[in-house]
């Protein structure tokens, strides 16, 4: 096919729909689709859509209502799919309460989608044989990564230096409230080898940084060439090692699967981020069972002190839910108890929100909106505190930052600390992709600042009067 087309994704919800909207970019681009970034002018818009609470699931519906009002304004003959977590849980529902889709398609078959668009359009201009409706959501046999086109070099380049990699998908854990096991599926790891081949024409493509990600991604267990599993401290370890890579993360994580190995790489690979992104979804025991979360909260402060000893400078992230039934008062002065005990650089926490086909949602002790928007509040509050101080507490410090994107203003790059702040510089635009060592000089709310003592870009000029401290060497605490 070399007719070009415009193709306009928009992705809701986690990382991994990052990535899956850029494997199906790709994979379309075969095709002939070329991105845009206004849906006005696409002749096809994909909604990656999210599941995970309520409020993401409804955000498809006003966005497809949107895009249908558009259309009939503007007389516009345009394709719209809808992919992701709801599209697998939702299936011809979709169809039924928005007439403008053409394609319902989940997350294991997007390695189908040029048949299936050209069978929608089949459908749409009437071909006899074409399907009545397109609703793919198998969890077919053969896996997707081995027939989704790679980026091209052009395409790695555009989307800056940092990547995310796909290394596991899907859940075997059913926490209680959660629907990814359905929407995603059983627990499932790519090859090692698969991984790092793709990771190489990353790094040929000039990424930096890999983000390894998955729902439960240390629980990792991809075979290595000789057929044994290989786990994520592995992984990690090779990732590190493809020439160009300077810095490696990977979310998100399970307390029970943070071996002494993954644990111990944390101390012994510099490349690997001193930042943890690990949910612990309450303080109380009573609630963390009935969430089926296998730890309880001892677990998870044995593990943090453990992170904490292998590598000192680290910083813990984590997702909460507030309002799980039955949780009272004291169980959230648990909750409430554990992030005082811990401290944390940055979290998540969300009013707990029933799903459908779930266990918690059909659970006894369903508490009322106003009960989990006070605690929430609460919460939050609290975290916001401890992200300022962590924040506050930067200033001055030294770490290397990756320069990624222009700034706001001439002049001015932004860059991530080890911690994922943005960092905003003063830099040339050809520093973007390299390391810079800089020394924080403002903190706000959204952003650091800071100057730039030295770096790849800026080895052998003379700016200021601090030598480079290259990646290999720790952060200073
Ligand atoms: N209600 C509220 N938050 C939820 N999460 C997952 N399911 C629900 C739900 N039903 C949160 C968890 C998880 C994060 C990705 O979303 O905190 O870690
Ligand atoms: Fe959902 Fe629990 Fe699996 Fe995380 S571990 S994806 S919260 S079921």
């Amino acid at each position: 096919m070399s007719e070009q087309r415009k193709l306009y994704v928009r992705s809701f919800g986690c990382q991994m729909n990052v990535y899956d909207a850029q494997r199906m970019t790709d994979t379309l681009a075969r095709e002939g689709y070329v991105e845009t970034d206004s849906p006005d002018d696409a002749d096809l818009v994909i909604l990656n859509t999210c599941h995970i609470r309520e409020k993401a699931a409804e955000k498809v519906y006003s966005e497809l209502g949107r895009l249908r009002k558009a259309q009939e304004e503007a007389g516009r003959q345009q394709m719209v799919a809808v992919a992701g977590c709801v599209a697998q849980a939702e299936g011809a529902e979709i169809i039924k309460r928005a007439r403008a889709v053409d394609l319902v398609v989940g997350p294991q078959s997007y390695h189908k989608l040029p048949e299936l668009l050209a069978e929608a359009e089949a459908r749409r201009s009437g071909k006899a044989g074409a399907r009545a409706k397109l609703v793919e959501t198998e969890f077919p046999v053969e896996d997707k990564f081995d027939f989704l086109a790679p980026p091209t070099r052009e395409a790695i380049g555009k989307r800056g230096p940092t990547a995310f990699v796909t290394v596991q998908e899907g859940c075997d854990k059913f926490c209680t409230f959660c629907v990814v096991p359905y929407t995603r599926g059983a627990e499932v790891s790519r090859p090692l080898a698969k991984i790092l081949d793709e990771v190489i024409r990353l790094a040929d493509g000039g990424v930096r940084e890999i983000t390894l990600i998955g729902q439960n991604v240390n629980a990792y267990h991809g075979l290595d060439a000789a057929g044994r599993p290989a786990n994520l401290a592995e992984l990690v370890r090779r990732v590190a090692d493809v020439p160009g890579i300077a810095r490696v993360r990977y979310t998100t994580s399970h307390p029970r699967d943070m071996d002494e190995e993954l644990i111990a790489a944390h101390r012994d690979m510099p490349a690997l981020m001193p930042y943890l992104h690990l949910p612990v979804q309450s303080g109380s025991n009573r609630i963390l069972a009935a969430m089926n979360r296998k730890h309880d909260r001892e677990l998870f402060f044995e593990i943090v002190a453990r992170v904490r000893e292998a590598r000192p400078d680290i910083a813990f992230s984590s997702d909460f839910i507030v309002g799980f039934p039955g949780e009272s008062d004291e169980d959230f002065a648990d909750t409430m108890d554990l992030v005082g005990r811990v401290g944390f650089a940055s979290a998540f926490s969300f009013k707990y929100s029933p799903r459908p086909g779930t266990p918690a949602a059909g659970m006894e002790g369903q508490l009322p909106e106003d009960v989990k928007s006070a605690r929430i509040y609460a919460l939050q509050a609290l975290l916001d505190r401890q992200k300022a101080a962590f924040d506050e507490a930067c200033r001055g410090r030294r770490f290397d930052i990756l320069l990624e994107k222009p700034g706001r203003f001439p002049g001015q790059l932004i860059g991530r600390s080890p911690y994922l702040q943005s960092v905003v510089v003063e830099a040339p635009r050809e520093a973007i992709g390299t390391l810079a060592r800089v020394e924080v000089r403002e903190v706000s709310t959204k952003s650091l600042s800071g100057d730039i003592l030295g770096g790849e870009f800026f080895a052998g000029r003379p700016i200021g009067e601090t030598r480079f401290i290259g990646q290999s060497e720790k952060l200073e605490a």
